[in-house]
């Protein structure tokens, strides 16, 4: 949530949005719970104790079972109650579940027992990888063994170097029912990846704290914020003798939890739930170790994998809090036809509802019929519309008729919300409309309702797609705040919005105080002025903290609210309760599971809820839902936005390592709010961030209400910026597919580290400056302020890899390592193909729908052995199980082009040209073959230049179809 910083209301104030005839008021929420000093979370408080002087368990009882062993562990000395109360009994589970992946459970023996850490996390929320019913720990690339000696300790290595990835010895097991705690050593300086979400270098290091608590705080640098990945990537280089290795630990476990990453350790904590490991081996088969093998270990072993997604959503889409009807919109959509810059879609944020109640329309400003009409015209022209649907649901006032709002009362029938403890009632917290409740997503009906609603906004507003926000679930007071007050509804947010009086925006992005001085001046006065009279103005308390010191573990009792152990949370004093339904509202499945297990999963179900709705309003297609909160699994429904980034450069830069962690977590429909969202963005970083985000999959320009509008066609440089990286993007589009295809289909990644693609050279363990899109190009961003040079390094080189320039397609040349500096002016991005690579390009449209059917080219950039190869995959774009499908291999050796092409899927537009760079000479001849038959080769054009050989008018010979025929081309020299 944006306006934290302020984290103030200022009395004086006249609120301008009372909006139709209820007034809002600004609520005094939770007056009972005064602000308490602050509190230092555990792992940084010196007093916390120190949870290794825990006795540990022994093992007894191993009994061998099928691909794996259990063991009693049993308590091996008098209880610590570090964080909680020591559970005595556990059971240990070893499963040599495949031949690259090995599992290790340790949860309670009496599950039944109350108030015990009892949560095991069912399957039926999130997978949980099974045996394949043949692995043993003979076939095993992981052997596990373990030790008493003095209690029990176990160590992960593989079988065939005995290289140890995982031990916990020298540590003991901590498990008690509100915190569970092992340490595993590291090597020196370890290179370890993941961990997602965090706002955080790619490398994570080794001195970093990871919590995982799902949390409406914004790009907080360091922090918690929206989603939990619990699984890393580690790898180590060789030293000259020996390969690269590299394996992934996953920890299926969805509780509040910390990730200490220490010199010499992992450690690894949670506040409740049981450990579930899975340890990846990362081979390949032939003894050796990869990160993009552990990655797809990951995502299609244990979590599934992503979700296909449309064509259309591949392309460019504008949004903003802020377009405050549809003339607004109208208007965006025009800029950018007028600017001739490709617009696919149009979004709206909570400025189209009635009183930010979803599934509503404002009548004045979004009225239905012009919202059909408006939305028919997107659709004519092969443009798409998405709006935002927010977690909460208001909660209307009971003694007010007119305050009725549908949604809730159906869902309140079906008692589908979460509930209150302390009443038994639903829980009443406090959003945008005012107090609120949230779905409960373990009772059935929660989905027909969600449907329903879905379906009928749809016969309203037609989307293509729901973006679903606040899904942490945000919440803007502590616990139940409306309980009992529903009576004062329709209360305001208790803070001032964006363009409220005294909230004018006057961040600018580093840099702009030397483009633009005279500006700069003159607004760091006004922000000065706005904050002397913010000093001076009566505000009200800040009205929603609450504390409370670490509390002391008590015997038969769990503290849910104020658990012993205090998470990092980046909320003012590490408060659980504040900001998000509290941990202990209660659930309506038979054992009241409470949100202190759920709450990492709220957004992951919401997603899913909304994929399966979609799937209701749109039959046979593949949904479209974009969620900020998400959890291990969630790309198997759902696209994600990196949520509130900053209009600066270090946001823009951090934006590539939040991708790359969610591209290695299942996730790869990701992209961020492109020229930055809050703050104002400049001419220079707008440029540079269209650029950017052109290639990432996800590709959306969004912005906070009340700053500068920050459309592309709003300054020329950013406009001719966006043609051109736009112009790329969907020549690429049918690349960016066939990557999708093979994430869809086995787990590979989009984006890539040049760590995985060159997995040798340890000098790229933490590059995240340059990344890879797909095996083929290298992208090279200007990622500062007021510069036209670009530095960066051509991976390989030296070592048999060569690179070529997208624009000239000549080689680079290059040292190896050598830091290169590019020519990089305002609007130019550099993009490099890899030598070896065929790319198939189709000439850009200005829709996606436009781009797939014009005609098809090739590239071929040559290796330095004369060779390359490539793929594509079609299908219509759109249906969930396509009819037809293609995949067309190339492979060009010797002067020598063929096409393997197998499925029936028919693209009609015909294969124009095909360019081959690093040829040697122009040939004497050609001879071309399509479907079998020799074509007479006098009608083809074919032309050298330095080192490029274009053919020409092939489409003559591919007229029903680029792809319809197996092709061979020979060059002759
Ligand atoms: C928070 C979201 O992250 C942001 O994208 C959106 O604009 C605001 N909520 C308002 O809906």
């Amino acid at each position: 949530m944006l306006t934290r910083s302020v984290a103030a209301i200022v009395a004086l104030c006249s609120l301008t949005h009372a909006q139709s005839s209820t007034e809002r008021i600004i609520p005094t929420l939770s007056p009972q719970v005064a602000a308490a000093p602050s509190l230092t979370p555990s792992v940084y408080d010196p007093t916390a104790p120190n949870a290794q002087q825990c006795p540990g368990y022994k093992a007894s009882n191993v009994a061998e079972s099928s691909g794996g062993f259990t063991a009693d562990l049993t308590i091996a000395g008098p209880h610590c109650q570090a964080f909680g109360n020591d559970i005595d009994a556990l059971t240990l589970e070893v499963q040599y579940q495949t031949k690259q992946r090995l599992n290790v459970k340790i949860y309670p023996k009496y599950l039944a027992a109350t108030n015990y850490t009892r949560y095991i996390l069912s399957p039926s929320l999130v997978l949980a990888p099974a045996w394949d019913g043949q692995t043993t720990a003979n076939s095993s690339d992981l052997r596990l063994t373990w030790t008493n000696d003095p209690t029990f300790q176990f160590k992960i290595t593989r079988s065939s170097s005995g290289e140890e990835i995982f031990s916990t010895y020298g540590h003991v097991i901590v498990f008690e029912d509100q915190f569970i705690e092992l340490v595993t050593n590291m090597v020196d300086d370890y290179n370890v990846y993941g961990l997602a979400e965090n706002i955080h270098d790619w490398r994570l290091g080794n001195n970093f704290t990871q919590t995982f608590y799902a949390v409406d705080a914004g790009n907080t640098v360091d922090g918690n914020v929206y989603g939990t990945y619990p699984w890393y990537q580690e790898t180590r280089y060789g030293n000259g003798s020996a390969n690269t290795t590299a394996h992934g630990v996953y920890a299926r476990n969805a509780h509040g939890q910390e990730w200490l990453l220490r010199d010499s350790t992992i450690t690894y904590r949670t506040i409740g739930g049981s450990f579930d490991l899975y340890f990846l081996s990362g081979e390949n088969g032939d003894g050796s170790s990869s990160a993009l093998t552990t990655i797809s270990q990951f995502i299609s072993g244990c979590v599934g994998n992503p979700a296909m997604q449309m064509y259309w959503t591949f392309g460019f889409n504008q949004c903003r809090w802020g377009y405050q009807n549809i003339s607004v919109m109208q208007s965006i959509v025009d800029g950018y036809r007028d600017a001739n810059i490709p617009l696919e879609g149009v979004w709206n944020d909570i400025d189209i509802y009635s009183l930010y109640r979803d599934f509503t329309n404002d009548p004045n400003t979004f009225p239905v019929d012009e919202m059909r009409a408006f939305v028919a015209e997107l659709h004519a022209n092969g443009q798409h519309y998405v709006p935002i649907v927010d977690s909460n649901t208001y909660a209307p006032n009971p003694d007010n008729a007119s305050d009725a709002y549908a949604p809730f009362e159906r869902a309140a029938a079906l008692g589908t919300f979460i509930r209150d403890p302390t009443t038994g009632d639903f829980y009443y917290g406090d959003n945008w409309p005012g107090f609120s409740s949230w779905a409960d997503w373990l009772v059935e009906s929660s989905q027909a309702w969600w449907t329903s609603e879905l379906m009928a906004w749809h016969d309203d507003t037609p989307f293509d797609g729901i973006w679903i926000d606040l899904s942490e679930p945000s919440s803007f007071c502590a616990g139940s705040c409306g309980n009992g007050r529903l009576n004062e509804n329709p209360v305001h947010p208790p803070f001032l919005l964006p363009n409220d009086p005294l909230q004018a925006n006057y961040q600018y992005p580093e840099g702009f105080n030397i483009s633009n001085a005279t500006e700069a001046a003159s607004v760091s006065a006004a922000s000065a002025s706005q904050a002397s009279i913010l000093s001076t103005t009566t505000l009200l308390p800040v009205p929603t903290t609450t504390t409370q010191g670490r509390t002391n573990p008590t015997p038969g009792v769990r503290n849910l609210n104020f658990p012993p152990y205090v998470l990092n949370s980046v909320l003012a004093g590490h408060s659980l309760v504040k900001g998000s339904v509290a941990p202990n509202a209660t659930h309506n499945d038979p054992s009241n599971t409470t949100e202190y297990e759920l709450h990492n999963l709220f957004g992951y179900s919401i997603s899913n809820a909304t994929y399966n709705a979609l799937l209701s309003v749109f039959p046979g297609k593949r949904p479209f839902t974009i969620g900020r909160s998400t959890f291990a699994g969630s790309g198997r429904t759902t696209a994600h936005w990196g949520g509130d980034n900053t209009s600066t450069w270090g946001s823009m830069f951090l934006s590539i390592s939040q991708a790359l962690t969610f591209m290695m977590s299942g996730l790869p429909m990701f992209g961020a709010d492109t020229c930055g969202f809050s703050g104002n963005t400049d001419n220079d970083l707008c440029s540079r961030w269209m650029e950017l985000s052109a290639f990432f999959p996800f590709y959306r320009n969004h912005n906070v209400k009340a700053t500068i509008s920050q459309e592309a066609f709003r300054w020329s440089s950013v406009a001719e910026a966006s043609r051109r990286a736009i112009s790329i993007r969907y020549s690429l589009l049918t690349y960016m597919y066939t990557l999708f295809y093979y994430a869809h289909t086995e787990g590979a990644t989009v984006m890539r580290a040049l760590a995985w693609e060159f997995p040798e050279d340890a000098t790229l363990s933490g590059a995240y400056a340059q990344f890879m899109l797909g095996p083929s190009l290298l992208i090279t961003p200007v990622l500062i302020p007021n510069v036209d040079t670009v530095q960066g390094v051509f991976p390989g080189i030296g070592e048999g890899t060569n690179w070529y320039d997208w624009y000239t397609l000549q080689p680079v040349t290059a040292q190896p390592h050598e830091n290169v500096t590019l020519s990089a002016p305002l609007e130019h991005i550099n993009v490099h193909i890899r030598g070896g690579s065929i790319l198939p390009l189709q000439t850009p449209g200005n829709t996606t729908a436009a781009t797939r059917s014009n005609p098809y080219s090739l590239v071929i950039a040559l290796d330095e052995s004369g060779e390359a190869s490539g793929s594509l995959y079609l299908d219509d774009g759109e249906s969930l199980i396509p009819n037809a499908t293609k995949l067309v291999q190339f492979a060009y050796a010797s002067g020598h082009l063929t096409t393997t092409v197998s499925g029936s899927y028919q693209a009609p537009p015909p294969l124009a040209n095909i360019t081959v760079a690093g040829a040697p000479c122009l040939p004497k001849n050609m001879s071309l073959t399509v479907a079998g038959q020799q074509r007479p080769a006098h009608n083809l054009g074919l032309e050298y230049n330095a080192g490029v050989l274009h053919v020409s008018g092939i489409h003559e010979h591919t007229r029903s179809g680029a792809w319809e025929g197996e092709m061979e081309m020979m060059f002759h020299y």
